[in-house]
């Protein structure tokens, strides 16, 4: 086997600067809002594999589906000598796409990358023990900022599975993909993963499971502010909302607060009040339409080659080569 080995481009100082200005910037605006990627310290991260398993959850399976489906085509188009995945996670369905690519092509290294260190310290142990001729080497770090800390050398396929796009507002996308496109060299590839627009009858429970888990997840978000930065909340005088926005075609996650609260987060300095019923969005989920997820991967330099969907029109996978 080869070791695995982990970069960490974000030490528990930047985690905690970059969350002070996110909390003090979200907790001060009207309305209130936090960014997702704060969901993921290590409980965080369990809760959102529970989430995968969750009858209601159908994204994580309908996206296995497929690609067990068109691995081997997409392994066959690729050739990726190295493949980086964002927002890795556990990398529970890169399984699939690293057998694909080891044994239709020339794939020596893997880069999982995330902001999660327990999720990717897991995933690349894992990984290394299941493929022991594979290199795997994670990067800790953020998409949306760090992008040029990832390897280069070897021809790159970058794989962005699981819809996580769809937490990315449209300004934000346009400017991630243009990270994206700038990273790679022409003809190198991006495997997307992103949900597509559907009925918000299967939509909406998939963000607000009977059992509560996604609930949880959402409020998980104040337990990392109390632990790191000895904020009081009371993540159970919170409720769970989970909305479809049909104008933006999101679901937007809130902690509604259920009484009026005065809550410190002691190492900002800051007292931040609550009126019962007031929402706070935490996550947006964006859904998409084929031919603007095409509009928009064109805009940012790519050239999509091939889309797939599954039966129900619920998941794409698309594959776009850099221009
Ligand atoms: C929705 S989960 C998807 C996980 C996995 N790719 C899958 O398909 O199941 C989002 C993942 O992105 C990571 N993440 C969220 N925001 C991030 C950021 N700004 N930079 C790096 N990773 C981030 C989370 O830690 C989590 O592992």
């Amino acid at each position: 086997m080869i070791e695995p080995t982990l970069d960490i481009h974000l030490t528990d100082d930047d985690l905690d600067a970059a969350l002070r200005s996110d909390a003090r910037t979200g907790l001060t605006a009207n309305p209130k809002t936090l960014p997702p990627k704060w969901f993921y310290d290590a409980r965080g991260s369990e809760l959102f594999e529970a989430i995968t398993e969750l009858p209601e959850y159908y994204p994580t399976r309908t996206e296995r589906a497929l690609l067990e489906r068109v691995v081997g085509e997409i392994a066959r188009t690729a050739q990726a000598e190295v493949l980086v995945e964002l927002g890795a996670g556990s990398a529970a369905k890169t399984r699939l796409l690293l057998s694909a690519l080891l044994s239709e092509g020339p794939l020596k290294t893997y880069v999982p990358q995330d902001v999660s260190v327990s999720a990717l310290r897991g995933a690349a142990e894992q990984i290394s023990t299941e493929f022991p001729n594979l290199a795997v080497h994670g990067v800790v770090s953020d998409f949306t900022e760090t992008l040029h800390n990832l390897p280069r050398g070897g021809r790159r396929m970058i794989a962005f599975l699981g819809g996580t796009i769809g937490n990315l507002v449209p300004q934000e996308r346009a400017d991630f993909l243009a990270g994206i496109q700038q990273v790679l060299e022409p003809g190198e590839q991006l495997l997307l993963g992103a949900g597509l627009v559907t009925d918000p009858a299967v939509l909406v429970p998939a963000y607000d499971d009977a059992a509560g888990v996604t609930a949880e997840f959402n409020r998980n978000v104040l337990h990392v502010l109390n632990s790191r930065l000895h904020a009081d909340f009371d993540p159970d005088a919170f409720a769970h909302i989970a909305h479809w926005d049909a104008e933006n075609e999101w679901i937007e996650m809130r902690l509604a607060a259920t009484r009026d609260m005065t809550v410190t987060v002691a190492d900002l300095d800051l007292v931040v009040d609550f009126a019962q019923g007031e929402q706070m969005r935490t996550e947006i989920s964006a859904k998409f339409r084929v031919d603007g997820l095409g509009r928009e991967l064109d805009s940012a330099g790519f050239a999509t080659e091939q889309v797939w969907t599954d039966p129900d029109d619920r998941f794409a996978l698309v594959l776009a080569e850099r221009r």
